[in-house]
Order: C-alpha cells, then structure tokens, then sequence
C-alpha cells in the first residue's frame, strides 16, 4: 500500500538546497519529511533548521540536522509542515498536534511555506474538525465560555485524563463552529477574547500544497 504522507513529504524535500534555512513541522506527516532530511544532511546537504515542536526538534537533533533559532535568524527559505484540513482556497486548519502557535510563528517568518497531506486531509470548506485554539492557562475557565459565546461547541483539550499543555505552557480548546463559512472573520473574532493567544486558522499563508494520492501520485497546488 502506497504511504500517501510520505509521498509528499518526499516531494517536498526536493525543493531544499544546501545554504537554506529551514522550518520544521510537526505531526506524522512532518515526520516523515523530517526523516529525509537527515538521510540529506548525512548526504552532505548544508542545512539550518527551526522546529516547530520540542519533538521535532528532538528528531532533527537526532537525525544530526543542525538547529538554529530567530536569534540568529530572521527569515527561513522553506518550511515543510502538515495539516488537519486544506481547502479549496489551500486556507488551512493546523494545531492537531498542539503545535499551532509554533508553527504559525514559523510560518510566518518563512518565504516558501509547503504544506504536506495525504487526501483525507483535503475539504470543500474547513470545519469538519474541531477547530484548535491556543489559550492562557490564567483565567482558562473565563475564556472558554467567551469563545464559546462566538457560536462554537468548545473543549478543553486534556491528555488523558489531565489538561494537554502545549510547549509554551499554554492549554488547547478545541472548538466545534461547523462549516466555517468566512474564516478570516471567525479568525478576527476568537482573537479579540482576552485569554486566546492563536488559533488554527492558517489563512493566506500556505505558497504549495503537496498532497499524497493512494494511487502514488501527487496533487500539487500553488497558492
Ligand atoms: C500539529 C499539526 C499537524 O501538522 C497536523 O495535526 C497534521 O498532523 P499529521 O501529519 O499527523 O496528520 O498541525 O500541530
């Protein structure tokens, strides 16, 4: 059977060249572009990475890819990161992993930003999924209620039976809106509650999407 995720995760490490400087996603999907790129480095590939997560960055560390960080750099070349949903307009929903504040701070800091995928991933309009926000651990019982009041079912996002806590010792609600119709201003709205510190809507920020077919082809979208 053909791994749909690392089919694209294959394809998108094609696009990195000795000299970059590049981000490192999170999840299974990242992991796998991750795995190729230390197979690279030990090639000889001349690489700097930033990660996105403390277990991606424990991977890359493992794999010898040399790690950097925005002290020392301002602007990454690529980063090659999954997803939870890709719309029709390659808008996206991330944060199942509880790294979506990373991710979106690399992101945004990043000139090529590839988004890998197998086909589930792929949606008419977001919202199939429940939607990750980031939130303060202070006053987390105050904020839910307020996210809550935007129209959405909300749930603390717990780690078996303790609350999850992302790498910036922060919580995840997860919240159910349905189909989001207008993403940007859902966005505008859950980031005016005091408490929330960054949702999962990636909008406007994925420059190619790779997504890995059952039948071993790739669907290639540039944004
Ligand atoms: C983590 C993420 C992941 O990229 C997303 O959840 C996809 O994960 P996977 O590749 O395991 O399906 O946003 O915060």
């Amino acid at each position: 059977m053909i791994d749909t995720k690392r089919i694209a995760a294959e394809k998108a490490v094609t696009y990195v060249k000795s000299g970059m400087t590049i981000g490192l996603g999170t999840g299974s999907t990242a992991r796998y572009a991750i795995e190729s790129l230390g197979l690279m480095v030990k090639d000889g590939l001349d690489i700097k990475a930033i990660a996105t997560s403390l277990q991606s960055e424990s991977l890359a560390e493992d794999l010898g890819i040399r790690l950097t960080n925005f002290s020392e750099v301002e602007q990454l070349d690529i980063t090659i990161d999954g997803a939870d949903e890709v719309d029709e307009n390659l808008q996206l929903i991330k944060g199942g992993g509880g790294a979506l504040l990373r991710e979106k701070i690399v992101a945004a800091s990043t000139r090529c930003y590839i988004i890998i995928a197998d086909e589930k991933k792929l949606v008419r309009q977001l919202g199939n999924l429940p939607l990750p926000v980031e939130i303060i651990p202070f006053g987390y019982q105050s904020t839910l209620p307020k996210i809550k009041m935007l129209g959405g079912d909300v749930s603390l996002r717990k780690d078996a039976h303790e609350i999850f806590v992302t790498d910036n010792g922060n919580y995840i609600a997860d919240c159910s809106f349905g189909i989001i119709a207008n993403p940007p201003a859902l966005q505008k709205k859950i980031k005016a509650v005091t408490g929330v510190v960054e949702t999962g809507l990636f909008l406007n920020m994925a420059n190619l999407i790779i997504i890995g077919c059952a039948d071993g082809t790739l669907k290639i979208r540039i944004a």
